[in-house]
């Protein structure tokens, strides 16, 4: 059969293991694929810049549009990152009749309307495994195995890069650069790390997921989010007193006022399988209501498990697979979602509270009292003694864990303990799966 010959933009952590796989492995592919599948040409920022690969027989180039453009190429691997020269690129291989296979989460979940009605008009696929969970093919899995199903909800740990800060941080004790600089060293993190830590990272990956599973478009600005840069040390060590790992969850649940969507960092019961997560590793709870639980783990991030997911992409364009499901899905085929979101007074959840009060007699009975004010209950308290030398004006944290209270409720109870001259600094409030 004929060679399937792809075009590669980007030779990073993503593409470079992916050059690899396919250079390393041409016989197993080409059996898996039914064809042999060829690097033919790479395009890179700096053609000059010394690469650990040896790319002998295939093209190197400064000039990708040059790649989407030659006639010899049939499939556009995008792993250049961002979203300008990617987007222009993509739709450009879409127009010149090359399907598509990418690694590209922000592009997907910022411009996939636009991407995906290219590619229909054009009768092209786009691939996207990569896209979300590094190696783990929740995808696949959303797409076509789990099809049948409706899915009711998601809890996902989908940034490699932060799951890896935190366990360092938990585990050795590591500091938060230190870590960061690590996760940077090993090609997890995003050109721009701000993009992982403060959350955004999750929400473009959630996005992409929440179509596949709920059919509904949702930019990434309208998922409420929260990342692991402002997390404290402080709250890791209570959360551990209490039981519990702090993990940054990506959160879907379809409930009767609309999906309730979320990126944050969030409690989970340690030995639940979510809290035993660690290093880069990602993972994904779906309950289907025909499957029920199922989990899905695996690398997250690097080279390797990324290559791994962009070539079992390319495969699927080799065997035809990729093109005969495009044909057939509405992969944001409407901008607008298709099931609204749920708004804070109807979503409810646990909460971990830490206040920084004053050590003075009534300070704990006032704020219980703002709680139950608003119908918020108390689950468990801890404020260790901090002797009877220490001034009482000198603050100290009260750390609360609530029962199940509705998120608008807490956040009107907040603002008001807030106002307390007692209380010292802003609250804080981290959300607990069970
Ligand atoms: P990276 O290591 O920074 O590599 C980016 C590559 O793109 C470099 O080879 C760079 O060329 C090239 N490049 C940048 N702009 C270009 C342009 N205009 N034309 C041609 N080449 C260009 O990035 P990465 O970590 O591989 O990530 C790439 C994509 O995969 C991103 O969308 C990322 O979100 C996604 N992703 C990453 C991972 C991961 O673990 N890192 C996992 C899943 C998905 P030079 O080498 O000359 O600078
Ligand atoms: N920066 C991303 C992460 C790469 O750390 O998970 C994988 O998408």
């Amino acid at each position: 059969m004929e060679t399937l010959r792809v075009g590669l933009l980007g030779l990073g952590t993503v593409g470079g293991g992916a050059a690899r796989l396919l250079l390393d492995e041409p016989d197993r592919i080409a059996r898996r694929a039914g064809r042999p599948v060829r690097l033919t040409a790479v395009a890179v920022r700096d053609p000059h810049k010394p690469r650990s690969i040896d790319l002998a027989g295939v093209e190197l180039t400064g000039d990708a549009h040059a790649v989407v453009a030659d006639p010899a190429i049939d499939v556009i691997v995008e792993t250049i990152g961002g979203t300008t020269a990617a987007r222009a690129l993509v739709l450009e291989a879409l127009a010149a009749g090359k399907h598509v296979v990418t690694a590209n989460k922000a592009l997907l979940a910022e411009h996939g309307p636009e991407i995906f009605a290219k590619a229909r008009a054009a009768g092209r696929a786009v691939a996207f495994e990569a896209s979300v969970g590094g190696g783990v093919p929740i995808v696949q899995a959303l797409a076509v195995a789990l099809a049948a199903n409706q899915i009711q909800s998601l809890a996902a740990i989908l940034n490699g890069t932060c799951n890896y800060i935190l366990t360092r941080m938990t585990g050795e004790g590591l500091s938060y650069a230190a870590a960061l600089a690590g996760a940077q060293r090993l090609g997890y993190a995003e050109s721009d790390p701000t993009l992982d830590v403060d959350g955004t990272d999750t929400a473009h990956k959630l996005a992409i997921l929440v179509q596949l599973a709920f059919e509904t478009s949702v930019k990434p600005g309208q998922i409420a989010r929260q990342g692991i840069d402002r997390l404290e040390l402080a709250d890791l060590t209570y959360a551990g007193e209490l039981g519990y790992a702090v993990k940054l969850l990506a959160l879907a649940k379809l409930t009767p006022a609309g999906l309730d969507l979320r990126v944050a960092p969030t409690l989970v019961k340690r030995g639940a399988p979510l809290a035993e997560v660690r290093g880069p590793y990602n993972a994904i709870r779906v309950v289907g209501d025909s499957v029920g639980d199922a989990f899905f783990h695996g690398r997250g991030a690097g080279a390797a498990p990324t290559a791994s997911a962009v070539v079992g992409d390319l495969i699927d364009v080799a065997t035809g697979r990729a093109q005969a499901s495009s044909r057939v899905a509405s992969l944001w085929a409407d901008a607008a979602p298709a099931r609204p979101l749920a708004p804070p007074s109807k979503i409810k959840s646990r909460y971990y509270l830490r206040f920084t009060i004053a050590d003075q007699p009534g300070v704990l009975g006032r704020i219980a009292q703002v709680l139950g004010d608003l119908g918020i209950s108390i689950a468990s308290v801890i404020q260790h003694d901090s002797g009877d030398d220490a001034p009482d004006s000198s603050p100290v944290p009260l750390v609360i864990m609530t029962h199940h209270a509705i998120q608008a409720d807490l956040e009107a109870a907040i603002a008001l303990i807030d106002r307390l001259d007692a209380v010292h600094a802003s609250t804080v409030r981290i959300g607990v799966e069970d």
